[in-house]
């Protein structure tokens, strides 16, 4: 089903609620945990919206905790690629649990880290290594976040509906990453 626009998003008074929770507590696990909800409520025909981080940034890149985790390293991820700090382990979500962990350069999120580019997917089942948490899912937009100019990790929004995310989307949920960038306390 492709996308029909019921409601604009008005991504001022988005940026408008998230700059004001800011105001009230800037650590970065209660922000971006009301963050992906407020992004449910606020965007229309959504199915998934939430946050990847790093295991760089979270610190796990120098602990051993992968020794059991080959499992669920991802049940989508057949390559035996070598760690990276830049994978992703899965953060605060609104929708169906998720794949746990992203390798860098698998599937949209992995691609937007590697690629340290806005992926706006129109159509996923088009999207080599496209990986399906929630199979509903058929367009989708990610966003890196950065924190002193370096990937930290990605906001991750899934749509049931083909071609659900324009440029309208795209820029005013650049501007939504922007506040999270500059004025969060990432710790
Ligand atoms: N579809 C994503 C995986 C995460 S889920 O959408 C929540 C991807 O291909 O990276």
């Amino acid at each position: 089903m492709k996308y029909i626009r019921k409601n604009k998003t008005d991504y001022d008074i988005l940026k408008a609620q998230i700059e004001g929770l800011i105001e009230i507590e800037d650590f970065y696990l209660p922000v971006v945990s009301n963050a992906g909800a407020l992004i449910m409520e606020n965007l229309e025909e959504l199915n998934w919206a939430g946050f990847y981080f790093t295991e760089e940034f979270l610190g796990l890149d120098k602990k051993d905790i992968n020794k059991n985790t080959n499992a669920i390293y991802s049940a989508h991820d057949h390559s035996n690629k070598e760690r990276s700090p830049l994978d992703l382990i899965l953060g605060p979500f609104n929708g169906k649990n998720a794949c746990v962990k992203i390798a860098l350069g698998n599937g949209v999120c992995g691609t937007a880290v590697k690629e340290d580019k806005v992926q706006v997917i129109k159509n996923v089942n088009e999207f080599p290594g496209h990986i399906a948490c929630d199979s509903a899912s058929n367009s989708e937009i990610v966003l890196p976040i950065h924190k002193d100019g370096k990937i930290i990790g990605v906001l991750d929004i899934d749509s049931p509906c083909l071609e659900r995310f324009d440029e309208e989307d795209k820029a005013g949920l650049e501007e939504f990453v922007k506040v999270l960038e500059s004025k969060v306390n990432w710790g």
